[in-house]
């Protein structure tokens, strides 16, 4: 499978870097442009190449790792996703660490109207970056990572993404509910749990 990413900050280097050990290939971005991201291509292999967001957003899954504010910059001027799965990694907080009133919404819901015609599956928001850079499978069990989503073909791809990844993905239903549980500040959210084999 090919694996966009737009962000390639924290989040975005750990999921990279999983997803080209799982035998993906993988097309990074930002918003400084393909020739700033030589170094991690290096490191991550030949599996990697770096393109522009519109180029890294035309992979079959696109994780989408920006901050909360970039959001709209970086997904500005990309044409209709088509069906595509893009991945919500964000949480809606802000660079001085203050949580975004949202009202009744939630962040997955604003963040899906900024991506139309694509399938958004939100997964790995709740873990910190620590958690997803570590090894995921440790003595107790796999780390636990929440998905929700409404398309269930797009979610089942991403489990099996996640599981590739030594992950153990657990789905907590649509985008909504699911969302709202995992979503920063809520119940499930900065938990590092390990599902025992
Ligand atoms: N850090 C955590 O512990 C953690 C855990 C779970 C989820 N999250 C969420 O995951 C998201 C990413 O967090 P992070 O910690 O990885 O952030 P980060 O380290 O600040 O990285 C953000 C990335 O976005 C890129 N970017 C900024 N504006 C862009 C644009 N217009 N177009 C394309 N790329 C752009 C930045 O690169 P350039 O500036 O070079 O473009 C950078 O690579 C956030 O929403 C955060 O809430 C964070």
């Amino acid at each position: 499978m090919t694996i966009g990413f737009i962000g390639l900050g924290r989040v975005g280097r750990a999921l990279a870097v999983k997803s080209v050990q799982a035998g993906n290939r993988v097309i990074l971005s930002n918003s400084r442009g393909p020739d700033s991201l030589t170094s991690y291509v290096a490191e991550l292999g030949p599996l990697a190449c770096a393109g522009t967001v519109a180029e890294a957003a035309q992979a079959e899954v696109v994780f989408l790792a920006v901050r909360w504010a970039d959001i709209s910059s970086a997904l500005q001027g990309l044409p209709s996703w088509n069906n595509r799965i893009v991945v919500d990694t964000n949480n809606p907080i802000l660079s001085d660490g203050t949580f975004v009133d949202l009202g009744e919404k939630t962040s997955s819901e604003l963040v899906a109207t900024q991506l139309p015609g694509a399938r958004v599956v939100k997964a790995f928001n709740s873990l910190f970056a620590a958690w997803i850079e570590d090894e995921p499978v440790q003595p107790a069990g796999k780390r636990v990572v929440f998905v929700s989503g409404d398309d269930v073909e797009a979610k089942h791809t991403v489990k099996e993404l996640i599981a590739a990844m030594g992950f153990a993905p657990i789905d907590l239903g649509g985008l909504v509910e699911g969302g709202r549980l995992q979503q920063a500040g809520q119940p499930l959210a900065a938990l590092n749990l390990l599902l025992t084999n």
